[in-house]
């Protein structure tokens, strides 16, 4: 049962700061600007597992981006525990072992909220870094494979660069979800991203969720960037 979007539930605000008292003062300044939050490796591993299980009680929703990988029993459990925590997003990397596995655990959970999301390629790897890494095949038939495999097995969405949304859609089709993180508001420095759209632009190829960090947490007014996005959304 899917219900239809917001376009505050669009938003997820990444939060990619070193620990758990950052991360809450930033979700405090936010306010109901944003409903929808991504914990990665960084807070992760300091103490974001606890937010994200506190935020989940409170009815924020939680990306968990663990981008796990590991043999098929570690995955299960691993993404069983994930489950019961309360998050609604989680990443696993595009592996059918490790995809099949996760299902496996999210099934597990009965009433479980939690949608699994597969990472294809990781968007730092070019064709040279595949080969390196043992691969024949080029970036983009991996991720039209990937792609195939995690539709074929019954993931939920992709995550990808806006610039992929739509070579995606066209393998997954219309109800999975597509998550693209890459995103700056017109006018905004691109930090160390090389390939950023603007929030209506990843709507418009298709994205369902923009992941959005450093715009909105290293903004003077956190919340009136979040704000700001989410009309460009509703706008798109
Ligand atoms: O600060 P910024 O908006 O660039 O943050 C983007 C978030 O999305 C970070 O948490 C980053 O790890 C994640 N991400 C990304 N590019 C990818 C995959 C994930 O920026 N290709």
């Amino acid at each position: 049962m899917t219900e239809p979007l917001t376009p505050r539930d669009r938003l997820i605000v990444a939060l990619d700061m070193a620990s758990r008292d950052e991360a809450e003062r930033l979700i405090d300044r936010i306010g109901d600007a944003a409903a929808f939050y991504k914990i990665g490796y960084r807070l992760g591993y300091a103490g974001g597992l606890a937010l994200a299980e506190r935020l989940a009680a409170s009815g924020v929703k939680v990306f968990l981006d663990l981008k796990l990988h590991d043999i098929g029993n570690s995955v299960e459990e691993g993404v069983q525990s994930l489950a019961r925590l309360g998050a609604h997003l989680l990443t696993v990397h595009a592996y059918p072992q490790t995809m099949r596995a996760a299902r496996r655990g999210r099934d597990s959970v009965p009433g479980s909220a939690l949608r699994l999301l597969a990472v294809t390629v990781l968007t730092s790897y070019d064709d040279a870094d595949l080969r390196e890494a043992g691969y024949a095949a080029g970036v983009a038939d991996l991720v039209a494979s990937r792609a195939a495999a995690a539709r074929d097995i019954g993931i939920d969405g992709i995550v990808c660069a806006a610039t992929e949304a739509a070579a995606v859609r066209a393998v997954i089709g219309p109800d999975r979800l597509i998550v693209t993180p890459g995103i700056r508001p017109a006018g905004a420095a691109s930090g160390d991203q090389k390939r950023v759209v603007t929030p209506a632009a990843a709507i418009r190829a298709g994205a369902d969720h923009l992941v959005v960090g450093r715009p909105i947490t290293e903004a003077a007014d956190p919340r009136a960037a979040a704000r700001s996005i989410v009309s460009e959304i509703a706008e798109a």
